[in-house]
């Protein structure tokens, strides 16, 4: 996965530092080469001993160590890797690189480098939320530097909140995708995403409780692997992901419309939670109350849009769909595969006290016309790049 990659790895002084050597571990165990930088803080957390023995060589610490000097000067260390991954990434470390200081090695080589640079902070929960270290979060992010973590969770302080370092097999994810050459390069992946609001009268509408969590990961996960993405969204509560170009509908008739505008495409995944019904004529007043009349809504079915396009003769060569149910989630999805004539089915169980719609999580099962595989309960953008893997593998 990272063979004939180098990492410059810097470990800041925090706690998490110890997760770094766990992180060295599996940077190495991918393939990467990896040359570790210890700052004098990262020194109290961890051993200059440990640290060179899991990267299998020596590491550097002093800026004003002079055998450094003379073996590797400081400008030489910043070029020799491919990315330069700061973990944990202090607020003083962070504070320093947005201020561009250079007062040790840490600091000199990130100001040297012309390398990208990832970093993974770590501190507490109110030195994160801090206005100073917002301010620099968003100067580094402005910079280009790409930011994992940090996790929200019980931190080593006794407090809870945001501020602890992502777990290494994240920062090793996230590594791993800056090197991995887009799976998807050259292909158009079509998303629908969201839900749809269907008008009553002017102020009121059908909606769906969808926040188009899913759709969007599923997005962002295909832009990342190289795709030119075309996402049709619904009133989602999520903001689209960026790099793709956003349709933005409300009506189940408009997503219909934008997505036979966006075709043709190599995958299309139907990722909305497409209203079943619309109002057969909504009223151009907003309707009033009157004595005693109860309003009666006279429905009519929307288009399915995944079954239209599955059917058509220049269809995706790979048709997704998605099969939210309350119960008898894999019944209904084989025969929903079959009904609309789609090549996968993901489905999931929404049913109350699953947490899945409108979560951060998702629980699926994946039906092919091979059979069914159950991926493990998972984040939404977790699933969204398994997903993405398998368009790939099925498009390559
Ligand atoms: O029939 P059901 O709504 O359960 O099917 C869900 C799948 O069909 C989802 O992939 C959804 O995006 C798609 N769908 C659609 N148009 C509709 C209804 C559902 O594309 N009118």
């Amino acid at each position: 996965m990272l063979t004939n990659t180098h990492i410059l790895l810097i470990v800041g002084g925090g706690i998490a530092a110890y997760k770094s050597l766990d992180l060295i571990r599996r940077l190495r165990r991918a393939g990467a080469e990896v040359t570790p930088v210890l700052t004098r803080a990262g020194a109290e957390f961890v051993t200059p001993l440990s640290v060179s023995s899991l990267a299998g060589k020596r590491m550097f610490s002093d800026l004003w160590d002079l055998t450094d000097e003379a073996e590797m000067g400081h400008i030489q260390l910043s070029r020799v890797a491919d990315l330069v991954v700061v973990a944990p990434a202090t607020a003083d470390l962070m504070a320093k690189m947005a201020q561009g200081r250079a007062d040790d090695l840490a600091s000199t080589l990130l100001l040297a480098t012309d390398t990208p640079v990832l970093i993974a902070p770590a501190m507490n929960v109110r030195m994160w939320e801090h206005p100073a270290t917002r301010r620099n979060l968003a100067i580094l992010e402005s910079d280009g530097i790409e930011v994992v973590g940090p996790g929200i969770g019980d931190m080593a302080c006794g407090e809870y909140g945001a501020g602890r370092m992502s777990e290494p097999d994240e920062i090793l994810a996230s590594v791993s995708r800056r090197f991995s050459v887009g799976v998807l390069e050259g292909k158009h992946v079509l998303v629908t995403s969201g839900p749809t609001h269907e008008p009553i009268d002017p102020v009121r509408y059908i909606a769906n409780r969808s926040s188009g969590a899913q759709g969007t990961a599923i997005a962002r996960a295909a832009r990342e692997a190289g795709a030119r993405v075309t996402f049709v969204t619904g009133p989602a509560s999520v903001a689209p992901p960026s790099g793709v170009e956003v349709v933005a509908v409300e009506t189940a008739a408009q997503m219909a419309a934008a997505v036979e505008a966006a075709l043709p495409a190599d995958a299309a995944v139907f990722a909305a939670a497409v209203a079943d019904w619309r109002v057969a004529e909504p009223s151009a007043r907003k309707t009033k109350k009157a004595d005693g009349a109860r309003p009666a809504l006279d429905l009519v079915e929307n288009p399915d849009i995944l079954a239209g396009v599955a059917r058509r003769a220049d269809r995706p060569a790979l048709v997704v769909g998605f099969a939210a149910e309350t119960h008898d989630v894999v019944e209904n999805a084989r025969a929903k595969r079959a009904r609309k004539g789609c090549d996968w089915i993901l489905a999931n169980d929404v049913s109350e006290g699953t947490g899945i719609m409108g979560g951060t999580e998702n629980a699926v099962t994946l039906v092919t016309g091979e059979g069914e595989e159950t991926w493990e309960r998972a984040g939404k953008d977790a699933v969204a790049r398994r997903l993405v893997a398998r368009i790939a593998e099925r498009l390559a």
